[in-house]
């Protein structure tokens, strides 16, 4: 959560810093903020320029207008725009925040958990604090050893260690005009430089108009950026060489292209997402070749288990993966919430392999997930969108979904990709271990490769999904009901409505209501149920009944053509059919297209929902 971005040695800076807030802004919109040094004015005793706001997912054009009023000539500016988690989004609590000698300021993505104790501290030495954040602490430590002599760097570098917590930061210090201090730990943060500038942001998309020459930081490093130059040292003040990143997105693919928002944007551009990932990766005979994956086919032959951990949505594409691996690797495998792994005490060895999931790439759940899991003896592997992400870099192996920049807060494109890819995985896996026939494994090849056509098709039907969501817009009560393939996909649904309308939405395995939820179920209680044509048709259909019987409205999602099962229910969500395993690609996508026309109709904003922020780098 919380977007950075800091530019030194740009003429325009306050222009670059809001259109990079616009591009930071799925990161958290609560409030925003923009402090700079002025060169022109005498280092020694000036103060830094700052503008806030906090106006919800207005607080950027509330920055642009303040800066608009008040031009300033700036060496080196920073800016933040935040996702609330101490003190409400009030203009106080916005970063980035001053010492009480207004010539140092702050931005931080993070927590800094040991706040109090620090606050404790810093009130008795005489500090005036002037927020109810976490992040306020750090300016006011940096302020006391500034006020020993030491330079910005060399006073950040002295606070680290006394920091708990995951933290991005970036400062700048009147004293020293052209330069922005960054340092990391577990929350992201990457650097650029040109000829003459520099840059510091929290992701790739908001550098890319300035330069593609960008570095990411290790933890408890502390990097110094001046216009055309940057120089990172460890917390002992040894010079390192920070590793170039990869950077594959154009700044076009992060802009909404003609449509009213990035959602409805990238749910269209779901079949070349599923495309892409799969390129290359699967054949129609049943092949498989992944490259960045690393470990070797020896090694994979070798996992007797797969777990995989996630976060929300990333956890449901999990929940598809473990059945793919079961089916067609038939190896043990499973999948959890990464934020409950962590804390289990779990017990791996050589053989397991965890796959950890993550659109981002950030999540900080999963990330510590994915550590814990290696510090236990596992193998780990990234499962995610964002190449050179902090969990791509610190994973064994890396699985890159091929979805390109996902902008709207709730996800889409970036979760098909995802299951397509744990897909992909499963039948690699099936491959080299060959407990399954071969034709069986080129079948399923053939399946996977027949879904970014049967997606195209099924949002060729935006309008009927669009109908049947007009029609139930206005109720407040919501059931997801799957089997099998079926209940990740009931899983989504529930998440996606609950997120962008703010309905209540429960999902269940069907089978599993008449143990107790179905004592919910009143007259005019929307149930949705994934009813497409499988194995599991029958048991799910008896389970409608059960549903109708009680008053229930029924809309299924179900096959094009499938009279039968159309007949029971009151509204039907069409989908072309494609095998079991692969179904929740397809399936999924009405139910994302129900969310968003409920949402719009409710007069949300779909790309902002309210309390969200789409990359949580905070537990
Ligand atoms: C879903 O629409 C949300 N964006 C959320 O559940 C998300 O999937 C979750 O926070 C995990 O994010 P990640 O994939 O970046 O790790």
């Amino acid at each position: 959560m919380c977007g950075i971005i800091g530019v030194t040695g740009e003429q325009d800076a306050c222009a670059l810093l809001l259109a990079g807030l616009e591009l930071l802004e799925y990161r958290g919109y609560d409030s925003a903020g923009i402090s700079a040094t002025d060169p022109a004015r005498d280092a020694e005793t000036t103060t830094l320029w700052r503008v806030r706001a906090a106006e919800h997912a207005g607080s950027i054009e509330r920055l642009r207008a303040l800066v608009a009023d008040a031009p300033q000539p700036v060496g080196s500016a920073i800016a933040h725009t935040r996702w609330a988690t101490h003190g409400p989004p009030t203009v106080a609590n916005a970063h980035p925040h001053l010492d009480c000698t207004r010539r140092l300021a702050v931005v931080h993505n993070g927590i800094i958990e040991n706040h109090r104790e620090l606050a404790a501290g810093l009130d008795e030495r005489g500090h005036e604090r002037t927020s109810a954040t976490d992040t306020e602490v750090l300016v006011h430590l940096v302020e006391e050893q500034v006020a020993t002599g030491a330079g910005l760097a060399d006073a950040v570098a002295r606070c680290l260690p006394a920091l708990r917590g995951d933290f991005a930061v970036a400062l700048i210090y009147a004293g020293e005009p052209d330069v922005i201090v960054v340092a990391r730990r577990t929350s992201p943060l990457i650097v650029g430089v040109t000829d003459t500038a520099g840059i510091v942001c929290s992701d790739v998309s908001a550098a890319l108009a300035t330069t593609r020459n960008l570095f990411a930081l290790d933890d408890d490093q502390v990097a110094e950026i001046r216009p055309g130059t940057v120089v990172v040292r460890d917390l002992a003040g040894r010079r390192v060489e920070p590793a170039p990143m990869t950077v594959s997105w154009s700044v076009q693919r992060a802009l909404k292209g003609g449509y009213a928002d990035f959602m409805s944007k990238e749910m269209h551009e779901q079949p070349r997402a599923v495309g892409d990932t799969l390129l290359g990766r699967v054949h129609a005979d049943g092949s498989t070749e992944i490259e960045e994956l690393v470990i070797g086919d020896d090694d994979l032959r070798k996992v007797r288990r797969v777990l995989f951990a996630a976060c929300g949505t990333s956890y449901h594409a999990s929940l598809v993966g473990r059945q793919a691996v079961e089916r067609w690797a038939r190896v043990v495998a499973d999948a959890e919430v990464a934020s409950e792994m962590r804390y289990r005490e779990p017990v791996f060895d050589e053989e397991t392999l965890v796959v950890a999931v993550s659109q981002s790439g950030e999540t900080v759940d999963s990330l510590h997930a994915m550590r814990e899991a290696r510090r236990r003896g596992a193998r780990v592997v990234a499962l995610t969108n964002v190449v050179d992400s902090v969990m791509a870099r610190e994973a064994d192996g890396v699985l890159y979904t091929r979805a390109g920049p996902e902008i709207g807060v709730a996800s889409t494109k970036s979760h098909l990709a995802q299951l397509a890819m744990v897909e992909a995985f499963a039948l690699h896996l099936g491959r080299l271990g060959a407990r399954v026939a071969g034709d069986e494994l080129a079948r399923a090849a053939q399946s996977l490769l027949s879904l970014p056509a049967a997606v195209e098709r099924a949002l060729a039907r935006f309008d009927q999904y669009e109908a049947v969501g007009h029609r139930f817009a206005d109720r407040e009560d919501f059931y997801f009901l799957g089997r099998r393939a079926g209940l990740p996909v009931a899983l989504e649904g529930a998440l996606k409505l609950k997120e962008l309308a703010y309905v209540r939405a429960e999902a269940y395995p069907a089978g599993e209501m008449k143990h107790g939820p179905i004592s919910l179920i009143e007259p005019g209680a929307v149930v949705v149920v994934v009813a497409t044509r499988s194995p599991m048709w029958e048991k799910v259909i008896a389970n409608v009944e059960e549903m109708r019987a009680r008053g229930a409205v029924l809309v299924a999602v179900a096959d094009e053509g499938d009279e039968e099962t159309a007949r029971m229910v009151d509204a039907v969500l069409e989908v072309p059919h494609v095998t079991e395993i692969c179904s929740p690609v397809v399936n999924v996508v009405p139910l994302q297209c129900l969310a968003y026309t409920i949402a719009r109709a409710r007069g949300n904003d779909v790309d902002r929902p309210r309390n969200l922020a789409k990359v949580v780098t905070v537990e």
